[in-house]
């Protein structure tokens, strides 16, 4: 499976990594041959017919520098273009105000042929369904499991775990960052201002926070998991959003607040007072989500919500569930064929 890799900061450096020494696994385990043919940070793309091995393009980014620097380089939208892999993994910044260069990069990788797996919830929050849509019309596959809960397998959880039940609503804790500050302040009795300067200093909180602290990071994922699991047509623009920036309510030592993203009676991110006894009061930077379903009654999922390695873990994942896609479109084809 030939792999182009679009942003190459924590996470895009981490998958190239983690493909290269995962490969004998995989093609053993999955009969896999996995080989990046491309890497692009936001200075250009590196390709490589043979195969890019991890230290030749690490080393200039662990240095500091753009891959432009040691490398000739070609624009990312021209390499997306030319449709030279099966898969392409979007790993830029996320914006959600208009979801570029994202979007353009999913959009242009599926017009060319490629397969896509983002890490980036931005282009999913604001046009999930377009991009399904784009796919599906080429017989192509967009896999997104890092978007929500970083390795935590919420969406393959809702999907596999949870085959053959019915998920009648969930509420969770989708965002890291916001949590750690809430753990600090109602604990510890740190200021908000203290507790986002200490997640800052310890590499949890990004420069920019904002989006994390105002509920939009944890509404991308709510719209990416209710469009998944109820298969919806939501966009962000469809959820109520508060978050931490006017103030954090007082409670008693037998409760907390936490910010949870509900799906239902509509999709809202606010800041609840949950019972300390709530399975869903996780500190610090865990995610938890709670999937009511019709059999069950609650079932809870609970894990690391971010990091680099973790992220590129749920790559990995993806990479494995898209062969098993292209196998099943492949016999598929196969039988049509032959009738
Ligand atoms: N890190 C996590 O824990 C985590 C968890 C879940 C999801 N995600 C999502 O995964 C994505 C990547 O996260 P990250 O932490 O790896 O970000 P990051 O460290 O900031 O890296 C972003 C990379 O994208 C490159 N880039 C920026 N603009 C570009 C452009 N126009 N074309 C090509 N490349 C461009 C940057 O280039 P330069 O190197 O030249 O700056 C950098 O290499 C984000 O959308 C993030 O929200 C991250």
């Amino acid at each position: 499976m030939r792999i182009g890799i679009v942003g190459y900061g924590s996470v895009g450096k981490a998958l190239h990594q983690l493909i290269y020494e995962k490969a004998w696994d995989f093609k053993n385990k999955y009969g896999l041959v996995l080989q990046v043919v491309f890497v692009c940070d936001s200075s250009g793309c590196v390709y490589k017919e043979s195969g890019i091995s991890p230290p030749e393009t690490l080393k200039v980014k662990e240095a500091g520098k753009s891959l432009s620097s040691n490398f000739r380089v070609e624009p990312v939208i021209d390499t997306i273009k030319k449709g030279l892999v099966d898969v392409a993994v979007e790993c830029t910044p996320a914006n959600f105000v208009d979801a570029e260069p994202a979007y353009t990069h999913i959009i242009e990788a599926l017009r060319s042929g490629s397969n896509v797996i983002t890490t980036n919830k931005g282009p999913m929050a604001l046009y999930m369904p377009t991009i399904l849509e784009e796919a599906e019309s080429r017989g192509l596959v967009v896999l997104y499991s890092g978007t929500v809960g970083g390795g935590t397998p919420f969406i393959y959880f809702a999907d596999n775990a949870l085959r053959g039940n019915k998920i009648i609503s969930f509420r969770g804790i989708l965002n890291g960052t916001s949590n750690f500050v809430l753990s600090k302040v109602i604990n510890e009795g740190s200021s908000i201002e203290a507790a986002i300067s200490e997640a800052k200093r310890l590499g949890i909180a990004e420069a920019d926070p904002t989006s994390d602290l105002n509920g939009t990071d944890s509404a991308a994922k709510l719209v990416i998991l209710l469009n998944h699991v109820f298969e919806d047509k939501y966009t962000l623009k469809d959820v109520e959003i508060s978050g931490i920036e006017n103030g954090i309510p007082n409670v008693d030592s037998s409760h907390t607040v936490k910010l949870i993203a509900s799906s239902t009676p509509k999709p809202k991110v606010s800041l609840e007072v949950i019972s300390k006894n709530d399975p869903l009061n996780v500190d610090g930077t865990y995610n938890a989500v709670e999937f009511n379903v019709e059999e069950l009654g609650n079932v809870y999922l609970i894990g690391k919500g971010a990091g680099g390695k973790e992220t590129a873990g749920a790559v990995m994942r993806d990479l494995v569930e898209l062969k098993n896609r292209l196998q099943v479109q492949y016999f598929r084809k196969s039988y049509m064929r032959a009738l």
